[in-house]
């Protein structure tokens, strides 16, 4: 049933499979593109793969058998380039070359070009140029240090998705990736404010570096729908970030069953669907990039840890968030994706908390929560006392920990507590 729901040279799976050749081959992270439908022209430099032996029922691609297609061509490229003698030597320290465009047929039919390059503006340029210069890759990547600014090296010209990045949390994450060279997709329910994001995150970098899309991550319809769009737009992800959710506080003898759901839908569940479309996309560019890890990381919460006095809905969901990644863990530890959750502490700088309306500060002054409090510097004082490091969690602090787990190659279904001690592993 699944092979005979692939119809032929789906665009979609030949992109992630070429994309992750090139992963394999060059071990860095690439942007791949397609030419509008309709495109025959082949260019001089391409890499041709004729998919029509995988064919069967005249129909349908084998993917697997695709994919060993797509390997074998490559080879069969670099072997008739291979360079002897002085060129060789002289390659070797350049590096060595590759076709930056691909072209997949169906026995004489041209079915779809791919340009391929290191970032999003180059493959771009490259794709409405037509040009199909070689590419140089260089080999290997270079060791990584232990610094902050080493680590933040490990994103540079990956994909990434966050979800929920259009404020708070997600938009520090989203910043933070963009400013160590990541491309972000930036994917929210608010597409207005995912696109005034985008544009400033563009506008800093001077590149494209983020782009928005709107999302429910409660709408299996719509989750699918943005992992299709990422795929037609870069050709594949690596690193898959769930931040959106949400808070409705309320006591279980109280709570509708409408907020409770309001809460699970988008926490626990708005997590399965995400992971599950990220899952299956990283499985099928496994087929062709054998080593490369892959990761999805679950914004989770100190409240994933421990109980929440009369905020059930949100401490359930979360604690679900971990027993998903866990299982999730065990289940794609074999195409190389690497599942774990960050449990942050209270964020007071976000909305959540400051927000002069309805943040949480506000809210406690007025109903009186904190004994004494008269105003909100108070609320926040008693709150920040109850962390031993005395103080908030920090975007800063959520960044350290993402980097921590995408550099850590041998990590799975962890949830890695940021909280200052006020929370600890049990
Ligand atoms: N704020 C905290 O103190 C804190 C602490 C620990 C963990 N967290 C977690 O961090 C994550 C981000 O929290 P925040 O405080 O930055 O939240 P926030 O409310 O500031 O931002 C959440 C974002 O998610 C988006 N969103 C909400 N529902 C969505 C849906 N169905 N589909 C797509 N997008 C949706 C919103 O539009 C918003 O942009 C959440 O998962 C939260 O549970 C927050």
């Amino acid at each position: 049933m699944e092979r005979a729901e692939r119809k032929l040279a789906d665009p979609a799976a030949m992109a992630l499979l070429i994309r992750g050749l090139y992963i394999h081959t060059g071990r860095y992270p690439w942007v791949l593109m397609q030419s509008p439908p309709g495109e025959t022209e082949i260019p001089q430099e391409a890499l041709i793969i004729d998919i029509a032996p995988a064919r069967y029922d005249h129909q349908y691609v084998d993917i697997e058998y695709a994919a060993k297609i797509l390997q074998d061509a490559y080879t069969a490229w670099e072997f008739d380039r291979a360079p002897a003698g002085a060129e060789a030597l002289a390659r070797s320290e350049t590096g060595k070359k590759a076709p930056s465009c691909v072209v997949v047929q169906d026995a004489d039919t041209v079915q779809g070009v791919y340009w391929i390059d290191r970032d999003f503006d180059a493959a771009k340029e490259r794709m409405e140029a037509k040009n199909d210069a070689l590419l140089t890759e260089k080999v290997s990547l270079p060791p990584l240090g232990f610094n902050a600014a080493h680590r933040a090296g490990v994103v540079k010209n990956k994909i990434a998705l966050v979800t929920g990045g259009a404020q708070g949390i997600g938009a520090i994450i989203a910043q933070s990736l963009a400013a160590s060279g990541a491309l972000v997709f930036i994917a929210d329910r608010n597409l207005e404010g995912a696109e005034t994001l985008a544009a400033q995150i563009n506008a800093k970098e001077k590149r494209t570096a983020a782009i928005p899309v709107a999302v429910d991550v409660a709408d299996e319809a719509s989750v699918k729908a943005l992992f299709k769009t990422l795929i037609q737009n870069v050709g594949g992800l690596d690193i898959c970030i769930s931040n959106a959710g949400v808070l409705k506080a309320g006591s279980v003898l109280e709570q509708s069953l409408q907020d409770f759901s309001f809460v699970t839908d988008i926490n626990y569940t708005g997590f399965f669907l995400i992971a599950k479309y990220a899952g299956l996309l990283f499985r099928e560019q496994h087929r062709t990039a054998l080593h490369w890890k892959t990761d999805i990381i679950q914004i989770n919460s100190k409240s994933g840890l421990e109980g929440s006095n009369k905020n059930g809905a949100y401490a359930g969901g979360k604690f679900g968030g971990i027993g998903l990644t866990k299982s999730f863990a065990l289940e794609l530890a074999d195409y190389n994706i690497k599942v774990n959750a960050v449990c942050p502490g209270n964020f007071f700088d976000g909305s959540l908390w400051s927000d002069p309306e309805k943040g949480l500060f506000v809210q406690y002054l007025r109903a009186g929560k904190v004994p004494g409090a008269k105003h909100i510097a108070d609320v926040k004082a008693y709150y920040e006392a109850k962390v031993p490091m005395k103080r908030g969690c920090t975007g800063q602090d959520v960044m350290r920990a993402i980097y921590y787990i995408i550099e850590q190659e041998y990590e799975t279904g962890q949830a890695v507590p940021v909280t200052g001690g006020q929370v600890m592993l049990h």
